[in-house]
């Protein structure tokens, strides 16, 4: 077993370029397969989560050739079997899109059901309300199978009661082979709900107004074949956006949208860091203390809950009292436990952490509890004086690649050692003392 081990205080400094979208990639990795022409997709993250799924997609019968490490080209033209029973799809939260894509394709589907970080109950009713409105029985069978299936897929009228991302990417899925139109009312608007419908609408799909809270989709006959780009990753920037800050370090972070990076921007500058953005890229330095500030995560384009535990961990340094807010996830200040080892002094009450910031964090010996807070504790042990050691680091290797790689070329002293290799571990100490 891999863990971290990082000897804090070095500021980070120089440039860093950000991969795909992961959350993009899951939803446009089952979009492909929906036809029987190759789909060549390109700047795909080198993750674990889109390595299941891509096993997954084999699994069933696709053709899946991957060109290099980010490109694959699919063929959906050869798949069997509309049940995904691949061991490790449950671990994954995107295995559900599979569940959308074949029940679009094939009008049935049977999907493990759905893992991903345990940060809250996690339902899907909504996706089920979804395809139960276009015409689909779904029903949950033992093992904790889905299963979907219609004698034909007729667009509806769908009101989300909760803002949620999975349920309007599988919605559009499965809608866009149906008969007639779909209209998805309190739809999700992040950035990557806009790129799997852009992508979609490369195969032939006609979906509208993605990005906004309604989105019609009106069904085609079948999807071709297409070449796509994925989008940059948002949280990815965002967390070596605030490692940056959180080192008091100068980082240009390249191949990004800074408008999807807006809402962590503000806080940055809020609290006193300097933002300077171009095109493609944003920097971010940071030279002096840094204050405190609220945060609330919400639906984009609010500030992201996938960015909350990373902003935790730099207030946590930060002069005064913070109040962070957590309105999506109920169970996602499990990481706090771990930064008060290190000296942190943060409350948490219900969804809302109080920190007053202290002067320094130490390092410790820690563990990520899943994998936003995997990256925060990494942020953490940056700053911490001596070394933090830190396991379980295969929930970060599910959505960040080469990050230990990355933060090296910036500076960062961090190693992924085996937990027995005593020797590597002596030999890391003695590099960086
Ligand atoms: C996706 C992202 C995850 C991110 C989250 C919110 C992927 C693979 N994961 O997760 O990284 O943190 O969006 O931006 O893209 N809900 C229901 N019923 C449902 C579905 C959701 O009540 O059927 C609730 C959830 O419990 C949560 C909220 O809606 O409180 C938002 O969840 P959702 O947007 O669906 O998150 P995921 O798609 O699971």
């Amino acid at each position: 077993m891999d863990q971290y081990v990082i000897k804090g205080g070095k500021p980070l400094v120089g440039e860093v370029v950000i991969g795909g979208a992961k959350n993009a990639a899951l939803g446009i990795l089952a979009g492909a397969v929906m036809a029987d022409e190759p789909v060549l997709i390109e700047n795909l993250p080198d993750v674990c989560d889109v390595n299941v799924l891509l096993d997954a997609i084999s699994g069933i019968g696709a053709i899946v050739d991957r060109i290099d490490r980010h490109t694959v080209k699919i063929n959906g033209r050869t798949i069997k079997s509309v049940y995904v029973d691949y061991e490790y799809i449950k671990k994954i939260r995107g295995s559900y899109y599979l569940l959308g894509a074949l029940l679009g394709k094939y009008k049935e589907a049977k999907v493990a059901l759905p893992g991903g970080c345990n940060i809250g109950s996690r339902p899907i009713d909504q996706h089920k309300k979804g395809f139960e409105a276009l015409g689909a029985k779904v029903k949950i069978e033992q093992g904790g199978i889905i299963s979907a299936k219609a004698d034909c897929l007729k667009g509806n009228h769908i009101y989300l009661d909760v803002v949620s991302v999975g349920a309007t990417i599988n919605i559009m899925l499965a809608s866009c082979l149906a008969e007639e139109t779909t209209i998805i009312e309190n739809a999700a608007k992040e950035p990557h709900i806009v790129d799997v419908a852009n992508f979609l609408n490369s195969m032939g799909a006609n979906i509208k107004g993605a990005g906004t809270d309604v989105i019609r989709v009106k069904g085609v006959g079948k999807l071709h074949g297409s070449t796509y780009s994925i989008i940059p990753d948002q949280i990815e920037a965002g967390t070596f956006m605030l490692a940056a800050a959180a080192t008091k370090g100068d980082v240009l972070v390249k191949n990004v949208i800074p408008k999807h990076l807006d809402a962590i921007s503000a806080k940055l500058v809020e609290i006193g860091c300097e933002v300077e953005e171009f095109d493609d890229s944003v920097r971010v330095v940071a030279n002096k203390r840094l204050g405190h500030t609220n945060v609330k995560t919400l639906p984009y384009p609010g500030f992201p809950t996938d960015m909350q535990p990373q902003i935790t961990a730099l207030l946590a340094l930060s002069d005064g009292t913070s109040v962070i807010t957590e309105s999506i996830f109920e169970n996602r200040f499990k990481y706090v436990a771990e930064l008060a080892r290190m000296g942190a002094d943060i409350k948490v009450e219900g969804n809302m952490a109080v920190i007053n910031g202290v002067d320094n964090l130490m390092g410790a010996a820690i563990s990520a509890p899943d994998l936003r807070a995997g990256a925060a504790l990494v942020l953490a042990g940056l700053v911490a004086e001596g070394y933090t050691i830190l396991d379980q680091v295969t929930y970060i290797e599910r959505g960040y690649e080469l990050f230990e790689e990355k933060l090296t070329a910036l500076g960062a002293s961090i190693k992924k050692i085996d937990i027995n290799d005593e020797r590597e571990l002596q030999k890391f100490k003695l590099q960086v003392s």
